[in-house]
């Protein structure tokens, strides 16, 4: 039954004497002993009843049907063969309100209000939000050469320049109160899930133009909760003490509303062109993800904040040394060497900080490679790197062009996105795929021959020096923490939404 039932994001809790109803921001209480002895919200409750069939006689049955169709708690299913954009931000719209309503629900928010997430979990939160603006830009300029329509890029070439400026602009930490320069926010190391968010973005512009208007609408509507952020800001502001410390997200705010970025994309998606149902599915699924990567970032925060409470950022390697002490992406102390890829992925193999890596997704993940392959092909300008590119690609079961399947994992779409966004340069992305073979990731295992290639490749052609090393340990403890991710347990795309 897909007309007037409770939305699935409808919860239903028996608390004590009460049964109460979550939806989005609202909780509704009832008497349990009423809702026990009133068969028709009983049956409502259960997702039995089509709230609009019944005509309900009794008063309070109507009262309380009422005010939940007020509060969209009932699903009219609206799915038909094609829709226009107007239709799609629509049906969007519930979507999205039952998105913000599940991200504003994580407990980081109330830590982070009273002052009980530690400072490193703070900085993690204060430094995601500069990755995330600081990625506008990126998915923005490839939306502006990459969109199939004119008009649209057009729009994109004059929103990167509104937009690639506010990280710089905003986002830096120059409280006096924290010793936190500008090139420690600079060099500051994403959470895996503010690159995956990053990397992402980038590679749906190019790929699902309906997917990124989504993601940027979703975005940008965030301004809807103005007033609600100035009095967190100002609550956090007196929790850690730190007075002040938004003025200039607040001024950032402000300009985007001046400019109405929101507003914008409620146009674009005003237009009557059609879109079929199935890309629409698709591209919903498409920013699910970027939803989800936003999502696991509070995860990542309060993981961050877990590592201890002194402050230790994310810095990049520096001088080949890893050290828990300086760099909270390390987790062992080690001085890393090597002359070449090969020597240096096979020490970071070693270095123990890998989980058992199980995952259920070895088609997508083995596909993914492929994929960054061939990308990284597309890229390549020297003879040696075509060729090994292209003997590791045969080396691979062809395989099926598989792109998202049912419930494809968040870490699983980190770990493809992160593989691809190395693509630009061969060596790097195979130094990372010697890594994961190193470590037993079956889905990154070419046949023999191909192995034999890639480490003859990875020993004589890509030799660093030691300038290069910092760069690529950065990367290899990135991508190991990526995979960690992906061994643990993190949240599928649904299988369908309710349109
Ligand atoms: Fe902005």
């Amino acid at each position: 039954m897909d007309h007037g039932r409770l939305r699935d994001e409808v919860s239903i809790e028996t608390v004590g004497e009460e049964v109460i109803v979550h939806h989005r921001f609202i909780d509704l209480r009832l008497p349990r002993g009423w809702v026990d002895k009133t068969p028709e919200i009983r049956a409502i409750l259960n997702r039995e009843a089509d709230s609009d069939a019944l005509g309900f006689q009794d008063k309070q049955v109507n009262g309380i049907v009422e005010f939940l169709k007020l509060q969209d708690c009932f699903f009219h299913s609206r799915a038909k063969d094609a829709y226009s954009l107007r239709e799609i931000k629509d049906i969007f719209e519930s979507i999205a309100l039952g998105w913000f309503a599940r991200y504003y629900r994580h407990p980081v928010w109330n830590r982070l209000r009273r002052g009980e997430l530690n400072l490193n979990g703070f900085l993690a939160w204060v430094l995601h939000n500069y990755h995330v603006s600081r990625a506008a830009g990126k998915s923005g300029s490839r939306c502006a050469v990459l969109f199939p329509k004119r008009e649209l890029r057009k729009f994109f070439r004059s929103d990167v320049l509104e937009e690639y400026w506010h990280c710089d602009a905003f986002y830096f930490v120059r409280h006096p109160d924290l010793s936190i320069s500008d090139d420690d926010v600079k060099s500051y190391v994403p959470l895996p899930a503010s690159l995956a968010f990053e990397q992402y973005t980038v590679a749906v512009a190019e790929t699902d133009w309906l997917a990124h208007l989504l993601i940027s609408y979703f975005q940008e509507s965030s301004i809807r909760f103005y007033a609600d952020c100035q009095k967190f800001y100002s609550e956090v502001e007196a929790a850690y003490n730190l007075p002040d410390f938004f003025k200039t997200w607040t001024a950032h705010m402000r300009l985007d509303f001046d400019h109405g970025h929101a507003d914008n994309f409620v146009e674009i998606l005003s237009s009557s062109d059609n879109v079929s149902h199935e890309l629409f599915v698709g591209s919903l699924a498409a920013a699910w993800f970027a939803f989800s990567f936003l999502y696991s970032s509070l995860d990542q925060i309060e993981a961050e904040a877990a590592k201890g409470a002194a402050v230790t950022l994310r810095k990049p390697i520096r001088g080949g040394v890893l050290d828990p002490s300086t760099s909270s992406l390390c987790r062992v102390v080690r001085r890393v060497e090597g002359t070449n890829l090969l020597e240096f992925a096979r020490v970071f193999a070693s270095l123990d900080e890998l989980q058992p890596f199980e995952p259920g997704h070895t088609a997508f993940l083995a596909n993914g490679v492929l994929e960054a392959l061939f990308y990284a092909m597309s890229f390549s300008t020297e003879h040696d790197e075509i060729i090994v590119l292209g003997r590791l690609i045969e080396a691979f079961p062809s395989g099926k062009d598989s792109a998202v399947q049912d419930h494809t994992s968040s870490a699983a779409m980190a770990i493809v996105s992160f593989l691809r966004a190395q693509a630009c340069s061969a060596k790097t992305l195979l130094f990372v795929i010697q890594i994961a073979i190193n470590l037993g990731c079956e889905w990154a295992r070419p046949a023999a021959g191909g192995r034999t290639r890639l480490e003859a490749f990875l020993k004589t052609d890509a030799v660093i020096d030691r300038d290069g090393w910092d760069r690529f340990a950065t990367s290899a403890l990135q991508w190991i923490e990526l995979l960690n991710w992906g061994a643990g347990a993190s949240e599928a795309c649904p299988s369908s939404f309710e349109i």
